[in-house]
């Protein structure tokens, strides 16, 4: 009778050890196969940013491209806005693009041939107030805008700057070859013989006040202003004038902005 006791007793146990078992079992597997599918939903949302993040950065090539067919095809041609292509980080230019004609401004100093009037006449108009200044830079070509580019960027490493902060540094002064306006031959750099340092404090010359003052008369901008670095992508540059002709320079000098905000209504 007590044997018989005990074997039931014994079942029941075993029984329940049974149920325990399997209800352990599929607990387990409904949580293994909840953190597989966790595992898996951020896997693909990984994939999907980094797909998303690569799609963006080839939209902006696409952008890139289109921009520099876009902006070699009206400086090569004739039709009105040749004067107004605008050249930055994101509208580029073809790395060969060269100005159809070019003539010399000084020795070694090129530039469109188009703007060498207005040009001319602006830097005869200084003289004969008693200014004194020269033309510093013109056209460059694409390698030679690498060769800017990399003597600055030398400039910044020999002075502690590790390669990547080096470039980020040079970026904000000599544009990345491809963008720069140098490259349409319709920009010059003009600094004051008296005072040829590439600082703020050629700003503060007398020939530069002047340029500043008059530039616009002649169909030039000051091209990148103090405190507008957030829109240009360039640090103030007093000597940097480009032409864009007499009617957009006279809105651009007026309204105080800068060629981006003229074009794209910024
Ligand atoms: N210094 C100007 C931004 C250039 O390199 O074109
Ligand atoms: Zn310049």
């Amino acid at each position: 009778m007590r044997r018989a006791k005990l074997n039931q007793r014994l079942k029941k146990l075993f029984l329940a050890g049974i149920i325990l078992g399997a209800a352990a079992g599929i607990l387990f597997a409904v949580l293994i196969a909840g953190n597989i599918s966790s595992k898996k939903e951020a896997a693909y949302k990984e994939a999907n940013a980094d797909l998303e993040k690569k799609n963006q950065e080839l939209q902006l090539q696409i952008d890139k491209n289109e921009a520099a067919h876009n902006n070699t095809e009206v400086l090569a041609g004739n039709e009105d806005g040749w004067s107004l292509t605008l050249v930055n980080e994101e509208h580029p230019l073809a790395s060969d693009y060269v100005p159809q004609e070019m003539v010399e401004v000084e020795i070694e100093r090129s530039v469109d041939v188009r703007i060498m009037e207005d040009l001319q006449q602006m830097l005869d108009d200084a003289a004969a107030e008693g200014l004194s200044m020269y033309v510093a830079s013109a056209y460059r070509s694409y390698e030679q805008q690498w060769d800017v580019f990399n003597a600055t960027m030398q400039d910044w490493i020999s002075q502690g700057y590790q390669p990547l902060d080096a470039y980020a540094e040079t970026k904000k002064s000599v544009a990345v070859p491809g963008t720069s306006e140098h490259a349409t031959g319709l920009a010059v750099d003009i600094i004051a013989s008296e005072y040829e340092a590439l600082d703020d404090q050629q700003g503060e010359t007398a020939e530069q006040q002047w340029l500043m003052e008059h530039c616009w008369d002649y169909g030039f901008i000051l091209r990148y202003p103090p405190e507008k670095a957030d829109v240009t992508g360039i640090i103030y540059e007093p000597w940097h004038y480009r032409y864009v002709g007499k009617e957009a320079a006279k809105e651009i000098h007026e309204k105080n902005i800068t060629l981006e905000e003229y074009i794209e209504g910024d």
